[in-house]
């Protein structure tokens, strides 16, 4: 990564505990992560190890106990709980395990409720919708239920909900764990492309070592610490 690449996420001394007094528990102890603009990072580690913790807080859904995180020129760690939702609209896309779509919209709408969300009109929000879908290669789906998509498909359209608006960062919490591994790896190339024809930061929580070799950084958490952070060396 070169230097002049802009590092968009910087996070230090992370500590992150859940609950009080005797069921007080340290999810996070303490960890340092940064992404730069247009970097595809997956975060692996086995289960209960923090990944959802440490994306929940990066993606402001949750703030850390300490520690410090600065998203663009952002301190997030500083906003009050209120503040939160407004700072993940104007920075986040988030990905989520299932797709979250609300089924009683059409993949078209999914995507336009987004843009709403984020100040859009009506008419520029359907047709931004409708060209997103195209981006992720579903120009043909946009008046479906997510009930009549495949579970790729559907992946894909919450990949296309997600950049709706354009956000700088994009999180995406195991998005390949309901999917075969043909799908998963199609649904990874999408996030992949995001980071590198788009310029999005990509961060991606998976156990998936098929998906590996996209990386441009792996990033191991264990028990709320980071274990290793190392460059891939596929070519
Ligand atoms: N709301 C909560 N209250 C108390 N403890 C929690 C809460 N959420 C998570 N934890 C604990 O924090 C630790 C980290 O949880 P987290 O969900 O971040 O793990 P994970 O790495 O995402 O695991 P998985 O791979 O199973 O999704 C776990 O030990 C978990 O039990
Ligand atoms: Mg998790």
């Amino acid at each position: 990564m070169s230097a002049s690449t802009k590092r968009v996420i910087d996070a230090r001394g992370v500590i992150k505990e859940y609950g009080d007094g005797s069921t007080k528990f340290r999810a996070l102890r303490g960890v340092d992560f940064h992404a730069h603009e247009g970097e595809f990072v997956i975060l692996s580690g086995p289960s209960g190890s923090g990944k959802t913790t440490l994306v929940s807080i990066l993606g402001c859904v949750l703030s850390a106990t300490s520690g410090q995180v600065r998203v663009l020129d952002e301190m997030i760690t500083s906003a009050t709980e209120a503040e939160l939702p407004k700072l993940r609209l104007a920075y986040i896309g988030f990905i989520f395990q299932g797709h979250n779509l609300i089924a009683s919209m059409t993949a078209q709408e999914n995507v336009a409720l987004m843009l709403a969300l984020r100040g859009w009109n009506h008419v520029d929000a359907q047709k931004e919708a409708a060209r997103l879908l195209s981006l992720v290669e579903l120009g043909d789906k946009v008046g479906s239920l997510p009930a009549d998509l495949s579970g790729g498909q559907r992946q894909r359209v919450s990949i296309a909900r997600c950049i709706a608006g354009n956000p700088p960062i994009v999180l995406a919490d195991e998005p390949t764990a309901s999917l075969d591994a043909q799908t998963g790896q199609l649904v990874t190339e999408v996030l992949h492309n995001l980071a590198k024809k788009r310029g999005h930061t990509v961060v991606t929580v998976t156990h998936d070592n098929r998906i590996y070799h996209f990386a441009d950084r792996i990033v191991h958490i264990e028990d709320g610490v980071i274990l290793d952070d190392k460059k891939e060396t596929h070519p």
